[in-house]
């Protein structure tokens, strides 16, 4: 199965020119990594024409948030139909920088049925603040799960993809040990079957927080993942090839 990578460009690069850079050297890092399957995640305001320069069929696009009303008095805020007309395939929903903005567990519930409608492949971002010797984390995320896609059909629960991102982890030095995530992704595992039903198995589950070119191997290989969802690491020109490269050739 190929690796799944998402790259969240976050609020960069900070005008278009950079952007086009950007993404022509991760076009040509992905080019090199057939094993890879790629999905920017830009500034919602470079996708369209990302994607409308772009022919090939390696790359997949996500946008970084939507809002889950069809349309209307909401200013500021884009529709998942609009994101989808945009050349979106994906969004992420409730990354840990929107919680922390406010989003609740019941708007990333709403959201991610609101993906489903429109076609959009929701990766559900979950994932705790901090961890206590007494586990109580293991819970917060069931939380966050059950929230995210209670009501989610049992019969499209496969298409729900779960990033579990610690927060700790976001934006630190170090990512959390392959060991650690190969347990919470048992975990969220059998607390997606508990809440779905047997098809909750077939959820990918990717990493994120701290992925660079040195991390991503271990990870993949030990840490019971599908891919990985990677920050800062995506958004550098260099960065971006050498962790490509290294996830191909590991
Ligand atoms: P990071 O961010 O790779 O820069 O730690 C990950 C994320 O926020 O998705």
């Amino acid at each position: 199965m190929k690796t799944t990578v998402v790259a969240n460009w976050k609020m960069n690069p900070s005008n278009w020119r950079e952007a086009k850079r950007l993404f022509a050297a991760t076009r040509k890092a992905a080019e090199h990594a057939p094993q890879v399957s790629l999905i920017v995640a830009p500034p919602t305001l470079y996708l369209r024409e990302l994607r409308a320069t772009y022919a090939g069929r390696k790359i997949a696009f996500a946008v970084q948030n939507a809002h889950e009303g069809t349309s209307g008095a909401y200013t500021g805020e884009l529709s998942f139909a609009q994101c989808k007309d945009s050349g979106a395939s994906y969004v992420l929903v409730g990354h840990a920088e929107r919680r922390e903005m406010g989003e609740s567990n019941e708007e990333t519930g709403k959201k991610v049925t609101a993906a489903l409608q429109n076609s959009l492949v929701p990766v559900l971002c979950v994932g705790e603040s901090q961890r206590s010797g007494s586990g109580e984390h293991f819970e917060f995320v069931r939380t966050q799960l059950r929230a995210g896609i209670s009501a989610v059909e049992p019969q499209h629960i496969a298409r729900v993809i779960v990033a579990y991102e610690p927060v700790w982890a976001i934006g630190a030095q170090k990512p959390m040990t392959p060991r650690d995530m190969h347990e919470m992704a048992i975990f969220i595992r059998k607390s997606i079957v508990d809440i779905k039903g047997e098809k909750g198995m077939a959820v990918k589950i990717l990493y994120g927080g701290a992925i660079d070119d040195t991390s991503a191997p271990e990870m993949l290989k030990r840490g019971d993942v599908h891919g990985l969802l990677v920050g800062r690491a995506s958004e550098d020109v260099h960065k971006i090839s050498g962790l490509l490269a290294a996830i191909e050739n590991a």
